[in-house]
């Protein structure tokens, strides 16, 4: 195993000071319990933050630093400025209500982006000061966001894999963000982004297309000549180790005691975070309608509520929590007695031991969010169940819904329904509660922490480590062979290589520079220029045809070997298909705004660079199914382009060129070609030995070379011609 590096905004330690002195323990939360194993094994280090240790004296510093040392957790203190600017402004002010669907409570504002980028920035640079060769990183949630790719440019060989730990919403909720591209290619940098479900999955897919203009295919992403896998990964808990701390005598002592309390009641159960994405209030009015409806239900219900405090210094947390005293002394208001009230209302945390106390004294466990990444509570409370008794009543709205089916089933939106649910919940025959129970406990233990963490682990493994990126190093190699050639013949695509792509076909003609890099490049001493294209002959010949370079059009259907020389086209080829194809090509342009249509002597293409993108992929990939099972066998062949399909006569490739332009060469020619696309990998292929393909982009490529743009193939052929 390699050493892992693990990377949060918190560390899985609480920072205790008393008068004793100060104590770091660890924490007991399912990251923390799940990763114990692996952090320890691999001989890695942990980095995070270990809370506020403003108040810690020296010495009291200096004793946290060796106890973390000890539990191989390095610390990256905050500053309360940025405590206030990064964790509570940009975090929990700005991306924790946007990923749970809350707009409205984003600030309108950006001021706190850049203490957010900035503490991105000092995380990747603890994990660069703590990366050796060989190191898996594993950075979490939705706080260290950037982290990914600024690691990535550092460490452009490292396993690098992510965690998105709360919800990743509709691209439609996401695409509001001023930021919403730094942070997706942030993600980008990673090898493995992991999500709780599948809909997150789709979300995050949706919003690399609307904002990056990446298409995922299956489960990968193509960028910066990466492959970027995506993923859910449901998390688990210790499921075990609940199990054990609930069958513990004090534990059923404490169960027993709980029960008593509420005898003649009917105990429910809430545990949260005191957070306005849990749905508190719902569930209160919820309770209260069932009163207010059920007379019969009046003085047999105790509901508690644990409310754990938390990011207490966030208005939004504040106004929450005066919400929720509120209706809780309503409701005790109304409905309790002299003797009793219906909700008990606890503003505090709980340690495991008597949280499994509470869950397994429940008979109905109420985790009801309006919105929620995963919701571990509603897993617990299955753990703390080996009596295989007590009901789960579980939002549509939190990740778990997914995995548990035998939950009862509520829309906290629907108070009314809720109130229906919580008393199917309280009437369930005993046989109904415990074949529910079962099943959720079967799958709650078998997919566990322990599964979680091994089942990302091993997919981030199983990426193959990139390519070394040959870039400045690369280029120059490539250059430096370049020079000593005594011939070069250079076959250089057009589009996308010599020129950036522009919005319509017709408004990529040559610049004056690259028209006189051209011509310096053909008036350099044994060198000569061939431009290998998809565009028409006419084209060719009007935009670069004065210049004394080869022309091959369509992809290698048309050659022009030498200017004022004719154009010649491939035998044999066929064109009979295009009349079938056309209408086929023209009733997807008429229902698609913005796609246009390309004809060419044998070929069609379907141009979408001006449509919605995500409707644009869509609609290309339906149009190469439908041409796929259409025309199995036909004479022509369907190439998915850069934004474009294109349906060409089969046996037609940029391949072909390569015989024409070297019958007769010297021996000792250089063959050099340059392309962006996937048309120019039949080039590459077909390259005699010893020659050089470089890749101008990002895309998957055969070339042994890469450069970034059409800019920098330029600057590389300035370059040979000065050296
Ligand atoms: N928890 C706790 N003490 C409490 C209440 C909750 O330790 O008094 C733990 C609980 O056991 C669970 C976690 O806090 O593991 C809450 O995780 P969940 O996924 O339900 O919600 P989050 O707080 O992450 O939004
Ligand atoms: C959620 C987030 C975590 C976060 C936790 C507690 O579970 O996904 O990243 O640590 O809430 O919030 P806090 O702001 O106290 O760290």
């Amino acid at each position: 195993m390699s050493r892992l590096l693990l990377v949060s905004n918190r560390l899985p330690v609480t920072v205790k000071a008393d008068k004793d002195g100060v104590s770091v323990v660890r924490s007991a939360g399912g990251l923390a319990t799940g990763l114990r194993g692996p952090h320890e094994r691999s001989g890695g280090v942990w980095i995070g933050w270990p809370g506020d240790v403003s108040r810690l004296t020296q010495a009291q510093r200096a004793s946290v630093e060796a106890q973390l040392a000890e539990l191989r957790c390095v610390p990256l203190y905050l500053s309360s400025s940025e405590v206030n600017r990064f964790y509570e402004g940009y975090s929990n002010r700005v991306l924790w209500p946007l990923c749970h669907y809350l707009i409205e409570r984003m600030p309108r504002q950006d001021r706190d982006w850049e203490a957010y980028r900035k503490v991105n920035e000092r995380f990747a640079d603890l994990v660069v000061r703590h990366y050796q060769p060989g190191d898996t990183i594993w950075v979490h949630d939705y706080q260290l966001m950037l982290v990914p790719a600024l690691l990535r440019a550092r460490l452009p060989q490292a396993r690098i894999g992510y965690f998105h730990h709360i919800p990743f919403p509709s691209s439609e909720i996401f695409r509001t963000l001023p930021r919403r591209t730094e942070l997706v290619r942030g993600l980008l940098g990673a090898d493995l982004i992991g999500f709780h479900t599948h809909t997150y999955v789709r979300h995050f897919t949706s919003s690399l297309m609307r904002l990056v203009g990446l298409e995922t295919v299956v489960d990968q992403v193509a960028y910066e000549g990466r492959q970027v896998r995506l993923g859910d990964f449901p998390m688990g808990i210790d499921a075990q180790a609940f199990e054990n701390l609930a069958n513990e005598p004090a534990v059923l002592e404490d169960v027993r005691v709980h029960r008593e309390q509420s005898k003649g009641q009917r105990l429910l159960m809430g545990v949260d975070r005191l957070d306005y994405t849990k749905g508190i209030p719902q569930r209160l009015l919820a309770v209260q309608r069932l009163l207010e409806r059920e007379p019969a239900w009046r003085g047999r219900l105790r509901f508690v509520q644990v409310a754990v405090p938390s990011r207490t210094a966030v208005e939004d947390y504040a106004t929450y929590r005066d919400k929720v005293d509120e209706l809780v002394g309503r409701i005790n208001g109304i409905y309790g007695s002299v003797h009793n009230v219906p909700v008990h209302y606890l503003y505090r945390s709980f340690n495991e031991r008597q949280l499994a106390a509470l869950y397994r004294a429940a008979d109905v466990m109420l985790v009801t969010p309006i919105r929620d990444g995963m919701n571990l509570v509603a897993k617990e409370f299955c753990a703390a169940r080996p009596d295989e008794d007590g009901v789960l009543v579980l939002s549509e709205f939190a990740g778990s819904a997914d995995e548990m089916g035998d939950a009862v089933m509520v829309n906290p939106y629907d108070v009314e329904g809720m109130a229906d649910a919580l008393e199917r919940a309280l009437e369930m025959p005993e046989e109904e509660r415990r074949t529910r129970m079962r099943h959720l406990r079967t799958r709650v233990k078998e997919y566990d922490v322990h599964w979680w963490v091994r089942s990302f682990l091993d997919t981030l493994q199983a990426v193959p480590t990139p390519p070394p990126r040959v870039e400045a190093a690369g280029a120059e190699k490539a250059l430096t062979r370049m020079r000593e050639a005594r011939e070069l013949l250079l076959l250089l695509d057009y589009d996308g290589t010599l020129v950036p792509f522009a919005q319509r076909p017709e408004l990529a003609a040559p610049d004056a520079e690259l028209l006189e890099l051209l011509r310096r490049l053909t008036a350099r001493p044994g060198t000569r220029v061939h431009v290998v294209s998809g565009r028409t002959k006419e084209t060719l010949e009007e935009w670069v045809g004065a210049l004394p370079v080869g022309l091959h059009a369509e992809h290698g259907l048309w050659t022009r070997m030498a200017r004022g020389e004719p154009w010649k086209a491939l035998e044999g080829v066929s064109t009979e298909w295009k009349a079938l194809v056309r209408p086929v090509l023209e009733s997807f342009a008429a229902r698609v705004s913005g796609a246009l249509i390309e004809e060419k002597s044998a070929s069609l293409a379907w141009h979408y660079r001006q449509v919605d993108r995500v409707l644009g992929a869509r609609q290309a990939r339906e149009l190469r199914m439908h041409l796929g099972e259409v025309f199995a066998h036909g004479p022509l062949e369907v190439l998915p382009g850069d934004m474009v399909v294109e349906v060409r006569a089969r046996g037609v490739n940029k391949g072909r060129v390569v015989g024409r332009v070297t019958e007769g060469m010297a021996p000792g020619t250089l063959v050099v070609a340059i392309g962006d696309d996937r048309t120019d990998e039949d080039l590459f292929a077909a390259l005699p030995e010893g020659a050089i393909a470089i890749h101008a982009g990002h895309k998957e490529t055969r070339a042994g070379y890469r450069v970034n743009s059409p800019a920098e193939v330029r600057q590389l052929l300035s370059a040979l011609l000065a050296g």
